[in-house]
């Protein structure tokens, strides 16, 4: 049967998404009985007790099928950020949500502009609906170079996605940049300016930074905006998979529409309206992040390993002279996991995430070993 006569050619070029790589794999593989993962930005602290007992208290109930609506959920999302339920939406996590966003406006003919360095999710789901991706350079110190992605925009724009704090730089747009952005975008064929959709996955991690911009700020004076938080980050949820996020009122009907009746699951549902309310284990998990950071830029300092600032829980550091698929490998032998970059044109580079202390300790004592530092 020749399988490829039948497959959408939008499917025929797709890879298959490589994600940090588990523990249990790397045990397995390796024979290793002790593995630290610093790949996928969770949060080494876990997940909010809060949510933990809501998941334990729920339980029982997973024989029926989920709130379709996610009432209570978006009712807490609705009171921690004071806005109306008919702007907010939930997603199976951010990965599903930009799923979401282009089946509801990505045609083949259309362009969509990102950043050459940024999370790959968005290139996966521009080639699923047959789109053109523009990928636009950064400035020279990795940050999304805004006026020039507003330069690429042309007639045939439908979106732009930004990431803010940007996966895998850890660096961010200021609330004058974006602000100027929004402003200034040009006004496409369909007579609107290009829906943008802000990717806050590492908002908390950010919110500190005085010139670091609020998505929701910009909500009401901006209709084409989609902005995207998860709780698999800051939360401590990656494995129940739930995101949300805010649009306009008509957005929000829409994407209602092309997403699956039950994307939520039940389990989700519960732990995530617990976990937003659980400010101690937010800020609990910031203090570690702002601490260990400095702690790993110190480190990196003093072996004179060139890295760039972080407004998220990850760090990219420079590897060279080695590639950093090789110092990944490296690293995995030692039975850490960190995340190599080429698949985000960054060949000489390695993302990690901060972890406790002593998983740092034990991960920069290993990065200098094999760099030689
Ligand atoms: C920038 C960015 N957006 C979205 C996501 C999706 O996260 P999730 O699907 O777990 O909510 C991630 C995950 O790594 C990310 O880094």
């Amino acid at each position: 049967m020749d399988i490829l006569s039948v497959v959408r050619s939008e499917c025929l070029g797709l890879s298959s998404y490589v994600a940090g790589r588990p523990i249990s794999t790397i045990k397995r593989e390796l024979g290793l009985s002790s593995v630290i993962k610093l790949a996928s930005n969770e949060n080494p602290l876990g997940s909010s007790l809060a949510a933990i007992s809501a998941i334990r208290e729920n339980l029982r109930d997973t024989y029926l099928y989920p709130d379709a609506d996610g009432y209570e959920l978006k009712n807490a999302i609705s009171v921690k950020y004071g806005i109306s339920r008919e702007n907010i939406f939930l997603g199976a996590g951010g990965d599903e949500i930009i799923d979401m966003v282009a089946k509801l406006f990505f045609n083949s003919n259309d362009e969509v502009v990102v950043s050459k360095h940024t999370f790959v999710q968005y290139k996966r789901a521009i080639q699923l609906m047959g789109s053109k991706m523009v990928a636009v350079d950064m400035s020279s110190d990795f940050v999304h170079d805004l006026d020039s992605m507003s330069k690429f925009c042309n007639k045939n724009t439908k979106a732009i996605f930004i990431t803010n704090p940007n996966n895998p730089t850890g660096t961010y747009n200021t609330k004058a940049e974006l602000d100027r952005f929004l402003k200034n975008l040009p006004v496409n064929k369909f007579g609107i300016k290009p829906i943008v959709i802000l990717d806050e996955a590492y908002f908390e991690y950010a919110v500190d930074n005085e010139d670091y911009p609020d998505g929701l700020s910009f909500l009401k004076e901006n209709p084409n905006l989609i902005v995207l938080r998860t709780f698999s980050k800051i939360y401590g949820l990656a494995g129940l998979r739930v995101g949300y996020g805010f649009a306009s009122k008509e957005v929000v009907d829409f994407i209602n529409r092309v997403r699956l009746p039950f994307n939520v699951n039940a389990v989700a549902q519960v732990a995530a309206s617990a976990a937003i309310f659980d400010t101690e284990h937010v800020l609990k998990s910031c203090r570690l992040v702002r601490e260990e950071k400095e702690y790993l830029y110190s480190e990196f300092d003093s072996a004179k390993i060139t890295y760039l600032k972080s407004a998220s829980n990850f760090i990219l550091c420079q590897t060279l002279p080695l590639s950093g698929k090789e110092v990944f490998l490296g690293l995995i032998r030692d039975g850490i996991i960190t995340r190599s970059v080429e698949e985000y044109d960054l060949q000489f580079w390695l993302r990690v995430t901060i972890g406790k202390h002593e998983e740092n300790e034990f991960f920069i004592k290993k990065f200098r070993n094999i760099l030689k530092k």
